[in-house]
């Protein structure tokens, strides 16, 4: 960000700021998942969250094939919101002593995450759509995509294959 400038005037600089701002998140998201592998107990959690992992590095893939396709550098711009998300996932992880209570919350932390980044997929593939960048959309859209599939694999795994009711007990 520019100290005398305002760095965004168009909407094409808003749309790669969007852009940068997943890209962040998806990266900080990468780092963060194995902590959180590490301590979860629900074998059905533990493989959706290890199958989540590596589909987020395919999503980064993804990006950087629509920075590519724009014509720019694929990097990150800090993205308080995702920081903030995480941070309170890994306190609460870190507070919770009962191992079932734990891994209720985990689904929940990761839950507010998946719906973070379908909030913000939408936006990009609307933007995207109203300035003509239809060449990008379907990579938004592919990981807008998984991110609905993996919250409501978490949203099974809770009530479908009994974490809730496990943690409730
Ligand atoms: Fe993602
Ligand atoms: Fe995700």
């Amino acid at each position: 960000m520019g100290l005398f400038t305002k760095d965004i005037q168009t909407m094409d600089d808003l749309f790669l700021h969007g852009l940068k701002d997943i890209y962040y998140a998806e990266n900080q998201i990468v780092k963060s998942l194995p902590k959180l592998i590490e301590k979860a107990t629900n074998r059905e959690l533990v493989k959706g969250l290890k199958d989540h992992l590596e589909e987020t590095k395919t999503q980064i893939g993804r990006l950087d094939q629509v920075f590519k396709k724009l014509g720019k550098p694929s990097e990150g711009v800090k993205c308080p919101g995702i920081d903030g998300l995480i941070e309170e996932a890994d306190e609460l992880a870190g507070e919770v002593a009962d191992k079932e209570v734990l891994d209720a919350a985990i689904v929940g932390a990761a839950q507010g995450v998946e719906h973070y980044e379908i909030c913000r997929y939408g936006t990009l593939i609307a933007w995207a759509d109203s300035l003509g960048h239809d060449d990008v959309v379907r990579f938004l859209t592919t990981n807008l995509n998984e991110e609905k599939a993996a919250d409501k694999k978490l949203s099974s795994i809770a009530l479908r294959k009994g974490v809730n009711r496990k943690a409730a007990s």
